[in-house]
């Protein structure tokens, strides 16, 4: 390890999962193979403009042909799990009948896993809706949560026997508000209306799915954890002393976090939010009993944090950049009338991606989230990384990648010291472990630890990859 990164000594908890994660859609290609048809994002991908250089999902890094040897990369690195996803539209194309190739795939990967001592890491949904629903409304029809349902159950029937541990859903705050809002995301929709019904629709099929799976484990007496995951931001008033900024950080808070954890850990939207969003249809989508149907018991919580927020409830100076998050265009805000924006101007270091890099905002996440929330399963940080430009593979062989490494070691550090200030975490998963399809980025923006000629498409441990690997050996020395 690069010694100007290495972690501090600190003692872990036992048990202590470390990971990488991924997602279908960004790495697997073999878009139309195997039975698969076009999710939302192929179709997406194809309209001009919509992806950076043009790029699209179709071939990814071809993970779907290079699975095992993938598998073999992370064992090298030592990882203890892997988080990927099942394609909806792998599994049921065209969201009609069960495709036994789509499944038969990731039957092979966790065997694979399983082979090679890592345990696999399920999530649902990572935004590849099939296009076929799409058609029929996507996330703004009702029918879409029970269909989420009922793709579950056929994942569980195929790989349940072997997984123990499901993630519904991987932000929905990306999969609702900015696909559907924001525009930036498939389908590209712009309309605060369609987003809100997202949003609620995607708490249902989280919760019905968690009922339809521990019904599932339960009756045949295995052992299930199920969870999701959030993306959740410390929304930081550009002045603390400016109630303008206060009252924008108090919205993003509620549209971004509180929206999120609210119905989920407590059953309740909160109150402000139902007021902030009084002109669009949130409130006339939620039926009776959806709220108890939403709040189930779940068993962990993932975290995916990459940045903080620093908000202004003020106009964006000239030239500067909003963050890919939803509200910033005038029109297409919840918040009509004003203007809620990130504006990064702390004079904090960036990553290509523009994000500022502020590992204590990952501590005080965390150990905000015990505090308000009493009844909070255990954590997981289930994304963190960067991007950053100019990795290319040097005469040496190698990839050297000092502030992804930097990156990744103050993070973890920041979690430990959330763990000294009675956070419950229980595991990271540092995105990513390949290089990929960065969505509305194409593959232009690489957080990969692990280098990919988009030519050749070899795979290159980066030096965080390397890093990462030695901090994993001396974390597991250190429990
Ligand atoms: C979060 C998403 O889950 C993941 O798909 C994405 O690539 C990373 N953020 C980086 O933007």
């Amino acid at each position: 390890m690069n010694t100007n990164h290495a972690a501090p000594e600190r003692h872990w908890p036992a048990g202590f999962i470390w990971g990488s994660a991924t997602a279908a859609a960004q790495i697997e290609g073999a878009a139309h193979e195997g039975g698969k048809e076009d999710s939302i994002w192929d179709a997406f991908a194809r309209l001009p403009g919509a992806v950076a250089g043009g790029d699209t999902p179709e071939r990814a890094v071809d993970h779907y042909h290079r699975m095992p040897d993938d598998v073999a990369l992370m064992k090298r690195l030592g990882l203890d799990s892997y988080r990927f996803s099942t394609s909806w539209a792998r599994v049921v194309p065209g969201g009609r009948s069960v495709n036994q190739e789509g499944l038969d795939f990731y039957s092979r990967l966790v065997d694979e896993l399983l082979g090679a001592g890592i345990l696999p890491w399920l999530t649902l949904y990572h935004w590849d809706l099939p296009q076929a629903l799409q058609e029929r409304g996507g996330w703004t029809n009702r029918d879409t949560a029970y269909r989420f349902a009922d793709y579950a159950e056929a994942v569980h029937g195929a790989l349940g026997d072997r997984v123990s541990h499901w993630t519904t859903f991987n932000e929905p705050l990306c999969s609702s508000l900015i696909g559907y809002i924001g525009g930036e995301h498939a389908p590209g929709l712009t309309d605060p209306d369609a987003g809100l019904a997202a949003v609620h629709h995607q708490h249902l099929a989280h919760g019905l799915a968690v009922q339809r799976l521990r019904g599932l484990a339960d009756a045949s007496g295995r052992d299930i954890r199920l969870g999701i995951t959030l993306n959740l931001t410390n929304a930081v008033p550009n002045d603390p002393s400016d109630p303008a900024d206060l009252e924008a950080a108090r919205r993003i808070d509620a549209l971004w976090n509180r929206m999120f954890l609210e119905p989920l850990l407590l059953g309740v939207y909160p109150a402000d939010l139902l007021d902030d969003v009084r002109d669009y249809g949130l409130a006339a989508r939620i039926q009776e009993g959806d709220l108890e149907q939403i709040a189930q018991p779940i068993d962990f919580l993932g975290v995916n944090h990459y940045h903080d927020d620093n908000v202004s409830g003020h106009p964006l100076p000239a030239g500067t950049r909003p963050s890919l998050k939803p509200t910033p265009k005038p029109g297409r805000s919840p918040f009509a009338g004003s203007e809620y924006v990130t504006m990064p101007s702390r004079g904090l270091p960036r990553t290509a991606m523009d994000w500022e890099v502020h590992p204590e905002g990952l501590r005080t996440l965390l150990v905000r989230l015990g505090r308000e929330y009493p009844n909070l399963p255990p954590l997981y940080v289930t994304e963190n990384g960067a991007a950053y430009d100019g990795d290319t593979v040097t005469d040496d062989g190698a990839v050297h990648d000092p502030e992804r490494t930097k990156y990744i070691v103050d993070h973890v550090d920041a979690i430990g010291r959330a763990i000294d200030d009675g956070a419950d975490v229980r595991g990271y998963f540092v995105w990513s472990l390949l290089d990929n399809f960065e969505w509305a980025w194409g593959y232009e923006k690489r957080f990969g630890i692990v280098h990919v000629d988009y030519a050749t498409l070899v795979r290159t441990p980066k030096d965080s990859a390397l890093a990462y690997a030695e901090l994993i050996a001396r974390a597991k020395t250190q429990v």
